[in-house]
């Protein structure tokens, strides 16, 4: 079967983790990724977080599946004149560099479009133009800038990262977005353009409903929130709100049998109003189906704490996944809280392709997260990452159109790498 990004060529200049993440999965619908690295290096994530002496790590295998990789020596002027013959083969660029880094590699957007009109230039950069616009950014940076680190963590406590990687893989996934719209939009103008994700940008467009409950605290506390219940007073930005549900439903994280000696023996408990009396039957407190103080939602938001700490009571004396059925059968909303080794041992997430074992030839088998989204003519089959220019003179022949002759004139240019030592290494 086909994939639904066949025949479109992305030259893939990322690094690290929000690019890397764009273009695997633009791989993953299809696409011909040719990763551009530097020789004798290349993208630092290979040698970061190393677990198996030699081998490329888990970090990088992770985030370059399906894609061929060339090593080019940027800063080389047939390394150039490679490159320049690349962006007139491909339909995308993308790149997640420090600001200006191609802007000083001489391929600036102006140069882009001359050598390309049709190109869709793509970037992630960690601010959109403004005080920030030069600033390296990394993850967390980006979680502190965007408004996730303030409204996360509980509220007697400092401001706290998250462990998803919204500043890098949520702002990959912003731009792959912008990708294929550029693309679609290209099928009408039949010009390229500029695509740029900011990674505050994106944390922030995450944490939107962050951005509602500041402009509503102008028109009261936030009373789902449970400070309200305790009677501590807002203060003039959206706090940090525990494990408080982020919307109108009301949820807790609460203890379940084991939590004694197990990290995750909990689970997610919402109080969804169209199943009070069902969760009321559940734990036992049938009078709360009518008791004025409990029968509707807003007499209940004054004392969730009250309401959590004796819904606690009963899931302590279920396994996790014990109180998940039971609640399952009265469609109770709630979630245990699953470990990553669960996870990875979960064989739901194997079957679907979420989850999947990646043979490698130096490393061996590893696991890894497929493609989360899944499309019925387009299905996703995860291949190895490639080894540090595994295909750069099958990309010099099969895309540029090089001879033998040329191939061994810039062999030994030293462009992308071997023969003379590039300017890099010197
Ligand atoms: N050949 C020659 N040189 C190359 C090359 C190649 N194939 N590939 C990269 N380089 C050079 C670049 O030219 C640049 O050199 P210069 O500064 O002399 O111009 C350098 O390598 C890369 O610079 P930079 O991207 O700034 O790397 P860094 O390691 O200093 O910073 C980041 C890393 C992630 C902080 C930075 O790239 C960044 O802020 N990116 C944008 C935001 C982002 O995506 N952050 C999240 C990463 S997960």
């Amino acid at each position: 079967m086909g994939k639904a990004l066949d025949g479109v060529r992305i030259l893939d200049f990322t690094h690290v983790q929000s690019g890397p993440t764009c273009t695997q999965l633009l791989a993953w619908f299809g696409a011909d990724c040719i990763k551009v690295e530097r020789p004798g290096a290349g993208d630092v994530t290979r040698g970061q977080l190393r677990d198996v002496p030699n081998a490329d790590s888990l970090y990088f295998t992770m985030l370059n599946h399906n894609k061929r990789s060339i090593t080019i020596d940027a800063k080389h002027a047939q390394g150039k004149e490679l490159l320049e013959g690349l962006v007139k083969a491909c339909d995308v660029l993308v790149e997640n560099f420090g600001p200006g880094v191609l802007d000083r590699m001489g391929f600036t957007w102006e140069r882009l479009q001359q050598l390309n009109p049709r190109l869709i230039y793509a970037s992630v950069k960690g601010f959109g133009p403004g005080p920030y616009e030069d600033c390296k950014v990394y993850e967390n940076v980006a979680q502190c800038t965007g408004g996730s680190a303030s409204t996360t963590g509980f509220r007697d406590g400092p401001p706290l990262v998250t462990g998803a990687q919204i500043g890098d893989s949520g702002t990959g996934l912003h731009l792959a977005l912008g990708i294929v719209t550029a693309l679609y939009q290209r099928t009408v103008t039949g010009k390229g353009q500029r695509v740029q994700a900011a990674m505050q940008d994106g944390v922030l467009n995450l944490c939107r409903v962050k951005l509602r409950d500041q402009q509503r605290l102008a028109h009261g506390p936030l009373k789902e929130f449970s400070q309200y219940g305790e009677g501590v007073a807002f203060g003039d930005a959206t706090p940090r709100a525990g494990n408080d549900s982020g919307g109108g439903q009301p949820g807790w994280i609460l203890k379940c049998k084991g939590w004694e000696t197990d990290p995750n023996a909990y689970i997610y408990f919402i109080t969804q109003a169209p199943v009070w009396a069902e969760i009321c039957k559940v734990i036992g407190k049938e009078e709360w189906i009518t008791h004025p103080d409990y029968a509707k939602p807003d007499a209940r938001l004054p004392r969730l704490k009250h309401i959590f700490d004796t819904i606690e009571q009963w899931t302590m004396t279920k396994t996790k996944f014990e109180a998940m059925d039971i609640l399952n059968k009265d469609d109770i909303p709630c979630g245990p809280i699953l470990s990553m080794k669960e996870l990875a041992e979960e064989p739901s997430l194997r079957e679907t392709g979420t989850i999947v074992e990646v043979d490698h030839p130096t490393r061996g088998k590893y696991l890894t997260v497929g493609n989360p989204i899944k499309l019925s003519d387009s299905p996703t089959d995860v291949l190895r990452s490639p080894l540090l220019g595994e295909h750069t003179e099958e990309i010099l022949r099969q895309v540029l159109r090089y001879d033998d002759k040329k191939v061994a004139e810039i062999k030994a240019s030293g462009a992308i790498g071997g023969g003379k030592p590039t300017a890099a290494a010197e």
